[in-house]
């Protein structure tokens, strides 16, 4: 079973839920996770609560969206992998530095424990200014790859980087027997 979790960027929720769709019908069984952030705020990008209905509905489970739900899911729920998709500079900085204080970072903190793979799919504004120093501090953590990340606008976000997510699925394949797809950045 894949751990498949949302961060609060809300532009990209259409793009992950597409690559969602796409690990259901490959084959995937897949526990869906939210940040508090994303399972209760609405915003132009769209309301939480259809949000949740899709997620719910492609993957046929609850979505865990609470500290408490996430906790288990290493010492006793044992995912196979853990995909962050979108991660926020947010959550990266937070798993970058061992602070565990929403669903999907005490998601990364129990599923990082067992030494099983987690697969991070960043979209962040920030990526090449605040966040820099913390992409690399998890390029050298273990069992952590990123799904490959381009610059998005570099005139007009010249601090920004979104992963391409049409090569999710294949980072997570190579994620799963240890290794980084390559290249990272394009
Ligand atoms: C409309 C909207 C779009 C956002 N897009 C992004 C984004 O693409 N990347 C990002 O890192 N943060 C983005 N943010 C900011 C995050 O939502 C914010 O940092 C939040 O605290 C993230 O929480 P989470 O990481 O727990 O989901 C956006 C916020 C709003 C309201």
């Amino acid at each position: 079973m894949i751990g498949y979790a949302f961060c609060g960027s809300f532009c990209t929720h259409k793009q992950s839920l597409d690559k969602l769709t796409a690990l259901k019908s490959d084959g995937y069984d897949i526990l869906p996770i939210m940040s508090e952030n994303v399972y209760t705020t609405d915003t132009r990008f769209g309301k939480a609560c259809d949000l949740i209905n899709k997620v719910e509905d492609i993957t046929k489970s609850k979505v865990i969206h609470t500290i408490v739900e996430a906790e288990p899911l290493g010492p006793r729920v044992k995912l196979d992998a853990l995909v962050i998709a979108p991660c926020t500079g947010n959550t990266l900085a937070k798993i970058a530095r061992g602070i565990t204080d929403t669903p999907v970072t005490m998601a990364a903190k129990a599923h990082l424990r067992s030494d099983r793979p987690t697969v991070i799919a960043l979209c962040s504004n920030d990526a090449l200014s605040a966040n820099l120093q913390n992409i690399s501090i998890l390029l050298e953590r273990k069992n952590v790859f990123f799904v490959p990340m381009k610059q998005d606008d570099p005139k007009n976000k010249p601090h920004s980087l979104v992963c391409d997510f049409s090569q999710l699925e294949e980072t997570l394949k190579l994620a799963l027997v240890g290794k980084q797809l390559q290249p990272l950045f394009k």
